[in-house]
């Protein structure tokens, strides 16, 4: 099943309690939150409080995408405002199995996410720890960059991999998704799809997830 987390990212962020909503009425089933240090990555964005404020506004699955130094410092306040899925970067300098244990022992499902210039073996060792890897398909820190194509051979891998494991894995892309990337995206394997600028920006924000939902599905390989 493709599951959609659009990222609040992009969102209007003078109403973002019902910007969550227009997602979830529009069949968002996730929602991303892009959590950033200015020191990670080149901005600053959203932290443990409007995950808080903005969960209770949702129904769905508070995916939440650390994005900063020290994740390790975070996750059991981010699991405590309600994120139900923590991703963070092996890059980071936490410890990335002390991490995983603590995301867990804090209540969330763990997950790990790799930059473009990470290989795929990277994640592939952790996999069996956790329930999802993050294939990020720009260089993170902001919206609206271009999709990189070169990152779709590590979904496969990891796919692959996790097939041969029979281990149940959501792989998630995140950056430049479209209606045309998501196909490449599917048929790589990925079935967590995060879209921020293609889904805020769309003048119906439910006909795009729907079309991203029917367009993934349809090119889906497991
Ligand atoms: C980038 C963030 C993404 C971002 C994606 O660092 O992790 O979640 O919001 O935005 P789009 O879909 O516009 O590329
Ligand atoms: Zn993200």
């Amino acid at each position: 099943m493709i599951i959609i987390s659009p990222s609040v990212l992009s969102c209007d962020y003078a109403k973002m309690g019902s910007e969550v909503e227009r997602m979830e009425a529009g069949g968002a089933q996730w929602i991303h939150y892009d959590v950033m240090d200015g020191h990670f990555v080149p901005n600053l964005t959203i932290g443990v409080e409007i995950v808080r404020a903005l969960k209770k506004h949702q129904k769905g699955v508070a995916d939440v995408h650390l994005m900063i130094t020290d994740p390790l410092d975070y996750v059991e306040a981010f699991a405590k405002a309600g994120a139900d899925v923590i991703t963070f970067h092996v890059e980071a300098d936490s410890d990335v199995e002390e991490t995983i244990k603590a995301i867990r022992a804090a209540g969330a499902k763990p997950a790990i996410a790799i930059k473009p210039k990470t290989p795929a073996e990277v994640a592939i060792k952790y996999m069996d720890l956790v329930d999802m890897i993050l294939v990020m398909t720009v260089e993170p820190g902001f919206g609206g960059q271009s999709f990189m194509y070169d990152c779709m051979p590590k979904v496969r891998a990891i796919r692959d991999e996790a097939t041969r494991r029979e281990k149940d894995l959501w792989i998630q892309v995140d950056g430049g998704i479209n209606e045309e990337t998501v196909v490449d995206s599917a048929a790589a394997g990925a079935d967590v799809i995060v879209s921020g600028s293609t889904i805020f920006k769309a003048p119906d924000a439910g006909e795009m997830i729907h079309s991203l939902i029917a367009k993934g599905e349809a090119a889906y390989r497991g």
